[in-house]
């Protein structure tokens, strides 16, 4: 059985940081309000004329490097991303430029919103297993700092800047859950949840780009559910048990939904990685980010099984179990 084995990921941050501190000076919030409800404490944001295929490249070149493969050694390019440097083309052939990709490789972006790596994650496994390429270089991508709304308190503390990218090669497994790998994923989404999380322009409705907005109870309510439901059912169709996950890697969009769901799950806090406190919500990079930090401080190592899992806008929810 054709799998897609991790060869490298990398991520890249903004420079800027601004801690709570600093957005206490501008709206009337506090440190410790942020701290409590959100766990985050700062988060980066992308200097003027930095885009999100800027971030999305530097972290592909940084991901390419630790798979010891070049521009030209991938055949796919999915970026998920809600917020493209334009309308169109899709934020992944801006990369593919950037990145010198000549070896006539496709590339497309995914909008799922947060959930969005987890998508990109299962079509580009999808194009492995059928065997229409051989390789694929996966990003989250964002610089949501461009669709917050910086007078609504209510939501522009709790995201960030920042970009993951993994790389997947093809290999030959036994097609059993001991493969390394992606072993399963699995997606969801109900439109009817539209207003609970959305963006009020777009090109075809306002001609603008409009503004984040969210009804933060609803969607706590609908996380810790759906993204704890979406986990036991991948679990149950690889016929893993949670305490064999070497690594819990949840979307990090609030700390309280993140020990809420590994609570459920049975997993201890000593098994989750955990970066919202330093990044807030990145949206579709949060997973690739934090997946990154994690093998950069030697926590996630070949051979360990690493869930993932997230809900966003849509609202779409998602998770997936690879064996590194
Ligand atoms: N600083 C200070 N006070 C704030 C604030 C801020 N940044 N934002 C909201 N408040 C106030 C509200 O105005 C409200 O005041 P009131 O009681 O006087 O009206 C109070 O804090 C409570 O607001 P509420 O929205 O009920 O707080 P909450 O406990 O639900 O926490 C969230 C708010 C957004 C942190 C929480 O709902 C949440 O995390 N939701 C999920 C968000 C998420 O993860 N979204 C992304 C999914 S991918």
């Amino acid at each position: 059985m054709r799998r897609s084995v991790v060869a490298g990921v990398g991520h890249y941050l903004p420079q800027r940081i601004v801690t709570n501190a600093d957005l206490a000076k501008q709206i009337d919030t506090s440190d410790e309000w942020i701290r409590e409800r959100s766990g985050i404490t700062q988060r980066h944001i992308a200097a003027d004329g930095e885009f999100t295929s800027d971030l999305a490249t530097n972290a592909a070149r940084k991901a390419l490097e630790a798979a010891g493969m070049g521009p030209d050694d991938v055949d796919l390019i999915v970026v998920a991303t809600s917020t493209p440097d334009e309308t169109f083309p899709a934020s992944a052939t801006v990369v593919q430029s950037k990145l010198g990709c000549a070896n006539g490789s496709m590339g497309f972006d995914v909008q799922a919103v947060c959930s969005g790596f987890v998508y990109a994650l299962a079509t580009a496994d999808n194009f492995i297993k059928a065997g229409q390429v051989n390789s694929a270089l996966v990003i989250g991508a964002e610089t949501f700092s461009r669709i917050l709304d910086w007078e609504d308190r209510g939501t522009c503390v709790l995201f960030g800047d920042g970009a993951g990218a993994m790389v997947l090669k093809a290999e030959d497994g036994k097609g059993t859950s001991d493969d390394r790998g992606v072993l399963s994923t699995h997606l969801h989404s109900d439109g009817s949840l539209h207003d609970l999380l959305y963006v009020d322009g777009g090109p075809s409705s306002t001609g603008e780009v409009g503004y984040l907005r969210m009804e933060g109870r609803e969607v706590f309510r609908h996380a810790v559910t759906k993204m704890s439901e979406v986990v036991v059912e991948a679990l149950e169709a690889t016929g893993l048990k949670a305490d064999e996950v070497d690594w819990f890697v949840p979307h990090q969009a609030n700390k309280r939904i993140i020990d809420g769901t590994a609570r459920k799950l049975g997993v201890g806090a000593d098994r989750v990685v955990v970066t919202i406190d330093k990044h807030a919500n990145t949206s579709a990079a949060s997973i690739p980010l934090a997946l990154s930090v994690g093998v950069g401080d030697d926590r996630i190592q070949h051979g360990h099984l690493v869930l993932i899992e997230a809900m966003g806008g849509g609202l779409t929810w998602g998770s997936g179990i690879i064996r590194w």
